[in-house]
């Protein structure tokens, strides 16, 4: 059905004929097509019309020619789902009101029926796979359990969220309860969207940075490994999942003990030190540092050529940013880095 499955076939680890691309926050501010639509409607009216959402999914493939789209939408939705108040603010980010303080407050979060509620994002799978038509995969994602806390405790993206992390040290006990419900929610909010149709499956756990070692091993980790664990047997292996996380050099080990099928690693972290450190059964997806784009076309290619070499044609590499791709980036950089690591792989026969 898919008229180009490569990002697939590198998530089972298989050869390609070339490396397939994407970058992460593909859908967004940088494209001036999305700021039009944007100038029309506020954020959370985008993501919450499946019209809307699926033209803005689509843009990057049309105007980048990446290899995959990823759905429109934002990890926030969860919370919102949950019962928690949702706004985006220009200027200081979203917002979620006072953030969770109590056990009552976590108590109140509804996860029963929660799919429902969130039947907006499914309606948005649909109508973007049938507008589509097969030319990329389409990604879902959710963040993970503590990314998801990190925010809902906080009421915002406070710089290293001290609150939420006070509640990790302070009440282990109540954060595991929070824990819980989010792995649940995520895992039936992930199911419905493959059962919407969504191709492969990204977890995103930017907050993972915030974490030691011990309590990225206490708090973040048995989670992702628990929803992963869930999905693969609620779908088999119907669908591909990596997680993205920031920051976890020294966990690497314990990470690829996780049945996942991809990690999407960030620039800190040296390709040439994890790929011998990463089992062949793991797809490896990045590591680009965002900024790179921010330079010239000479620039690009150098660091594309660096990250190359790295990878030295290792099946099951999917190249990728290091994180999102920043507001502020030129169109013309981005097309040129896509059209580059095209060029660059093409394995002529
Ligand atoms: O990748 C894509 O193109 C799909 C869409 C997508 C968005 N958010 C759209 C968005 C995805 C995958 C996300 C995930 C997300 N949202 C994460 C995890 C990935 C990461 O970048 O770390 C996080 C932490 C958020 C929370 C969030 N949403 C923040 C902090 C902000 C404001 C700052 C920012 O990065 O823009 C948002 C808003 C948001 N989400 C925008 C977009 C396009 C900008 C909103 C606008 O148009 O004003």
């Amino acid at each position: 059905m898919l008229k180009n499955d490569l990002l697939l076939q590198a998530l089972k680890g298989q050869p390609t004929e070339r490396t397939p691309v994407w970058m992460m926050r593909q859908a967004g501010r940088f494209l001036p097509e999305y700021r039009a639509i944007r100038s029309r409607y506020d954020f959370l009216t985008m993501v919450k019309t499946p019209e809307i959402a699926a033209e803005v999914t689509i843009q990057p493939v049309d105007i980048l020619g990446v290899d995959a789209a990823i759905l429109f939408s934002d990890i926030l939705v969860v919370p919102e789902a949950m019962g928690m108040p949702l706004s985006m603010n220009e200027e200081t980010g979203p917002s979620l009101g006072k953030g969770l303080s109590s056990a009552g407050d976590i108590e109140a979060l509804e996860v029963s029926g929660i799919e429902r509620r969130l039947g907006y994002v499914l309606e948005a799978v649909h109508l973007t796979k049938q507008r589509l038509e097969g030319r990329v995969p389409l990604i879902g994602f959710s963040a993970t359990p503590w990314t998801l806390m990190a925010y809902m405790v906080e009421g915002n993206a406070k710089k290293g969220f001290p609150k939420a992390k006070s509640l990790l040290y302070g009440d282990p006990g109540l954060s595991r309860r929070l824990l819980e419900k989010l792995t649940d929610a995520v895992c039936t909010y992930l199911e419905a969207k493959v059962q919407a149709g969504v191709d492969a499956i990204q977890l995103f756990d930017t907050w993972s940075e915030t974490l030691s070692k011990d309590a990225f091993l206490a708090f973040d980790l048995p989670y992702v490994y628990e929803v992963i664990r869930r999905l693969k047997e609620r779908l088999g292996g119907r669908v591909p999942i990596v997680w993205f996380f920031k920051g976890c050099a020294s966990s690497l080990e314990e990470i690829t003990n996780v049945p996942v099928d991809g990690v999407s690693l960030d620039w800190t972290l040296d390709l040439g030190w994890a790929i011998p450190n990463i089992p062949k059964r793991l797809a490896i997806q990045g590591n680009l540092d965002p900024c790179v784009l921010l330079a010239n076309k000479g620039a690009i290619q150098k660091e594309a050529e660096r990250i190359l070499a790295k990878v030295n044609n290792r099946p099951g590499y999917v190249f990728n940013l290091g994180h999102g791709v920043l507001p502020q980036t030129p169109v013309d950089n981005a097309r040129f880095l896509i059209s580059f690591v095209k060029e660059a792989t093409q394995r002529h026969p």
